[in-house]
């Protein structure tokens, strides 16, 4: 598809009865999907593991000037031990997410994914923007994926959105990825104030052009304590539509359902994976400290316990028909 073409796509109607989300692209996603990365939806176990950061993306709870952010720092002790169990629980790959701080120095995270690589599962990182020498290090102590959304590729709205940050630098940060030879995963987040359809289909371009080997977006959903708290939330049918389309364009990735689509809408995961998702990130840190963890509001978190919340997953998954690993 060219971009006129993804332009037609993102701006077709979804027929939405008894909870069946109907369009040719959702449609054809699944397909794609089936054919191409197969039944098995993989399950990555996420530690977000501190929600200090020095940036001030507008969007974000965890903003730096948001002062009424709760924060913490999980000890190196503790991440380890939460590692440790989503591998007893069954789970084969690590997602580290952070805010971006420099309080995990390249020792200390080294350290970290050694540790964690001895549980012989793939780490993955999402740790933000740091230098080629970092990144390198961290494929050295052990990490093989690393993700780090692009957010738009609307350079206005970029600059925007993430004040003292270039984007330049962001596609720069996602080529020495790619260069270190990382299994990238980039994506963008789904209607941003003034964020156009147009768009949003030159943010599909890009990924592909990036050669991204994971892609994950979802809705921009306003955040209480952010200076965009009085806007309008991404539409789910057009996240929806984002997802078909990054599966047609990229049929062998892997494609989370995330967080986000799970939070605006109730089985928003299932209904992902429907249209060309593979992958979903269930949180493997007890809640009542990845409830602080607050991105935007009401974000989908399970008080439950982490095997429960697992088993609730997988359950999901095998009454799609489908498998998990
Ligand atoms: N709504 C939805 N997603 C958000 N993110 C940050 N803030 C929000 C928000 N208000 C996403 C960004 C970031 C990821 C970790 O969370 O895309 O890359
Ligand atoms: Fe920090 Fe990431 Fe939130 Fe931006 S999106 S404020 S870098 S945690």
């Amino acid at each position: 598809m060219d971009r006129k073409n993804l332009i037609e796509a993102l701006k077709s109607p979804v027929e939405v009865k008894n909870g069946i989300y109907s369009n040719k692209y959702l449609a054809l996603a699944d397909k794609i999907r089936h054919e191409n990365v197969g039944d098995i939806v993989h399950l990555r176990g996420l530690i977000e593991f501190s929600n200090f950061c020095e940036r001030n993306c507008l969007y974000c709870g965890l903003r730096l000037d948001n002062k009424n952010c709760k924060r913490y720092n999980l000890t190196e002790t503790e991440i380890i031990k939460y590692a440790e169990n989503a591998v007893k629980l069954g789970l084969k790959t690590i997602v580290l997410q952070s805010g971006e701080n420099s309080i995990f120095d390249t020792e200390k995270m080294s350290r970290i994914i050694k540790e964690i690589k001895k549980f012989d599962v793939t780490v993955t990182l999402s740790l933000g923007e740091k230098s080629f020498e970092e990144y390198q290090k961290y494929k050295e102590a052990g990490a093989s994926r690393y993700l780090l959304r692009i957010e738009t590729t609307d350079k206005n709205l970029y600059k925007k959105m993430h004040p003292n940050m270039s984007f330049e630098n962001r596609v720069q940060c996602l080529q020495n990825l790619k260069n270190l030879g990382y299994e990238l995963g980039s994506g963008m987040l789904i209607g941003l104030p003034s964020q156009t359809i147009e768009s949003i289909a030159d943010d599909i371009l890009f990924l592909k052009e990036i050669k991204a080997d994971m892609v994950g977006l979802g809705p921009f959903i306003p955040s209480q304590m952010t200076p965009l708290k009085n806007e309008v939330a991404g539409d789910f049918l057009l996240t929806l539509k984002a997802i078909a389309l990054v599966r047609i364009m990229l049929p062998e990735i892997n494609i989370p359902a995330t967080t986000a689509v799970e939070t605006m809408v109730k089985s928003g995961r299932k209904i992902a994976l429907k249209a060309g998702a593979n992958v979903v990130m269930p949180n493997v840190v007890d809640y009542n400290i990845s409830k602080n963890y607050a991105i935007y509001n009401n974000k989908f978190s399970n008080e439950m316990g982490i095997k429960e919340t697992l088993d609730l997953i997988r359950k999901d998954i095998e009454e799609l028909g489908r498998t998990w690993l």
